[in-house]
């Protein structure tokens, strides 16, 4: 059994990050999300792992996963020119999986639980698809499954009026019979061919498709308040850990990591939260549901239930509260005057004030 890891696309919702980098790699509890992914493939004894790489981001996502044997696997690349959609992905991955079957994930949603479970349900039941459903609250964003006696009758990708509220889980399982169908399906409207279509040829033609109904958390990290949604998640099954130095007149209470070389100065902290290595906190305060990436400085500023990229400088006046904030950023108060806020904003960049 081989898999399939897509990690291409726009990550259009993800503007401004997803112009100088890959949503896949936005790190949740200091972790791109893309290795919580592999990590559960292996996990469920998947290591030959196809992943697929879009014209944007192919070489920073190459360079981070190398050939995969750091995570115990071993990762082939597979280049999309363009975004045309998942089954589109499938179908150029056919020469990879070689007739095998194979578990598809998509490199920007995480599992709490894996699909280790489901890896073994498939090779125990040998069904032609096996698909990961979840209840949401507002399925009109998702593909959604409708499911008649236990059985899958129809699938709907985004639909407006939705006929449940069984999302479909960025995890699938195949046979290799998957191949036909994408390449029987025509392009959605959006233009894209659609894992949905795909999945609902599989259902017209007679062929056995599963639902697994997954019970630990499942998210899918599209939009900025998913990913800030995904690191709270993630970050309540933090252990504690120490590699830094906190002065004497600074406080850490709760579940707390800080990593080599950070230091912690007149300041407290407040877990859960994560701070990776070569931080500096200075008379500030880090509440929970916090994530910061190496090489950070905070100074002089309340922070809580936000993610700071490496290398950002962050000294604000204002308390700071889900926020997520990219690479190399400064965020500083001003010395000019008028006094004023001077904004510097990528396209597509938000600020609320
Ligand atoms: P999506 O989040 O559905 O699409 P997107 O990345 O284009 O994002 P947006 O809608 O914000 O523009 O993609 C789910 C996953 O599948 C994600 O990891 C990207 C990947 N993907 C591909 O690899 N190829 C594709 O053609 C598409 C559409 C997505």
């Amino acid at each position: 059994m081989k898999g399939l890891i897509l990690s291409g696309g726009t990550g259009s919702r993800l503007r401004p990050l997803t112009y100088t980098g890959a949503k896949q790699l936005i790190p949740i509890c200091n972790k791109p999300i893309l290795y919580y992914a592999v990590e559960s493939l292996v996990e469920s004894g998947v290591t030959d792992i196809g992943v697929i790489v879009g014209s944007n981001s192919s070489q920073e996502i190459m360079r981070s996963l190398g050939d995969g044997s750091r995570f115990g696997a071993k990762v082939s690349y597979i280049h999309q020119d363009k975004p045309l959609g998942l089954a589109h992905a499938v179908k150029i991955s056919e020469e990879f999986m070689s007739g095998e079957p194979f578990v598809m994930f998509l490199g920007d949603n995480l599992l709490r639980d894996g699909v280790a479970a489901f890896v073994e349900a498939f090779r125990a039941s040998s069904p032609d698809a096996l698909v990961l459903l979840s209840e949401v609250p507002e399925p009109q964003h998702f593909g959604v499954v409708e499911l008649v006696d236990g059985r899958v009758v129809r699938l709907v990708e985004k639909p407006k009026v939705p006929p449940s509220s069984l999302a479909l889980v960025g995890a699938y399982l195949f046979q290799p019979c998957i191949f036909r169908a994408v390449k029987e399906i025509e392009p959605s409207t959006r233009g894209e061919l659609e894992i949905t279509d795909a999945i609902q040829w599989l259902v017209d033609h007679g062929y056995q498709v599963e639902p697994h109904l997954v019970t630990g958390w499942w998210k899918d990290t599209g939009r900025p308040s998913d990913v800030l949604d995904a690191n709270r998640l993630m970050i309540e099954t933090i252990e504690s850990s120490m590699q830094g130095t906190v002065d004497a007149t600074s406080e850490v209470i709760g579940r707390v990591q800080i990593g080599v070389g950070s230091q912690i100065l007149r300041s407290t902290l407040r877990g859960p939260l994560v701070i990776g290595d070569h931080v500096t906190i200075e008379d500030s305060y880090v509440g929970p549901y916090t994530s910061i990436s190496d090489g950070v400085t905070i100074r002089k500023t309340e922070i809580e239930n936000s993610i700071i990229l490496a290398d950002s400088h962050v000294e604000s006046a204002y308390r700071l509260d889900a926020c997520l904030v990219g690479k190399r950023v400064a965020i500083v108060p001003s010395q000019a005057r008028p006094k004023a806020i001077h904004l510097v904003l990528g396209d597509d960049s938000r600020c609320e004030f």
